[in-house]
């Protein structure tokens, strides 16, 4: 069945790995600075995440598609005006004034937990800041409206109304997804659409929600690599996300970070 909800003792699962991935973007913080290669921090995750959490890092060899080469990392970095699935490399050094998305995976007894957030090196520039902020209000605005009976389309709805209400424009061709022993699953999870339209959440359900929000327009581009998206413009993107649970009343987030507070 497709997003059936989930058991009692899965959700607890779910909590589970959802911690562990949030603690991964904690412990990591600390080492994002100028002059660190995204190999560095791809390294210093994959053997927190395996020996410390004694978790599978998802990304390392996945593949979506038999077109696509399997991934070749543990996590994803991506940075400026990358929106997402960046390869960490030896040749990609940070430097003063780079934005980053550090997107983690972790599977603990089957079970995923999936999360990114923004990443400033140094100083950033005034409209980074401002695009690095509204994503993740846009990532908030999307995760209020989840309850029992809303419709994916109003997650959508509110995500784009927010971007589009700052002149930041919102990628089509990644989405939020259904996840669980599945690391990609239905339902998928538009951060664009219309109030009502799409499934209807109910409660024990786990998806993600992760914005892709740009400073120019929304056109993406594939590197030959087939993994790393960037802007066609080459303009600044943005991504935050979350792995969340319908709850009866409304929603758990399950990879929050001690640092956030929500609403
Ligand atoms: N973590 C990404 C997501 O949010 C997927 C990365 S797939 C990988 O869905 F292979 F690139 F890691
Ligand atoms: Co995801
Ligand atoms: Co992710």
């Amino acid at each position: 069945m497709p997003f059936a909800p989930k058991r009692p003792e899965e959700i607890d699962r779910m909590r589970v790995a959802g911690r562990l991935a949030a603690s991964v973007l904690e412990m990591i913080g600390d080492h994002v600075r100028p002059g660190v290669t995204t190999d560095e921090l791809d390294r210093i995750c994959h053997d927190y995440i395996v020996d410390d959490l004694d978790c599978v890092p998802a990304p390392l060899h996945y593949t979506n598609s038999p077109e696509q080469p399997p991934f070749p990392k543990s996590i994803c970095t991506s940075v400026n005006h990358v929106v997402c699935h960046g390869i960490p490399s030896p040749k990609k050094v940070l430097k003063r004034g780079d934005v980053l998305n550090i997107d983690v995976t972790v599977i603990k007894d089957g079970y995923h937990g999936d999360t990114s957030k923004m990443f400033f090196v140094g100083n950033a520039s005034v409209l980074a800041r401002r695009l690095v902020e509204v994503t993740q209000e846009c990532l908030y605005e999307g995760i209020r409206q989840v309850r029992p009976g809303a419709h994916v389309g109003d997650i959508g709805y509110a995500i784009s109304r927010h971007a589009r209400a700052n002149r930041f424009s919102v990628v089509r061709e990644f989405c939020g997804h259904g996840i669980g022993e599945l690391f990609h699953d239905d339902p998928q999870i538009l951060h664009y659409g219309k109030r009502g339209d799409g499934d209807v959440l109910e409660e024990g359900i786990t998806f993600t929600v992760e914005p892709m929000i740009n400073a120019g327009r929304r056109h993406v581009k594939m590197l030959p690599d087939k993994w790393t998206a960037v802007t066609k413009d080459h303009k600044l993107s943005a991504q935050w996300e979350h792995t969340v649970l319908v709850t009866a009343d409304g929603y758990e987030v399950l990879t929050l970070r001690t640092e956030e507070k929500f609403e």
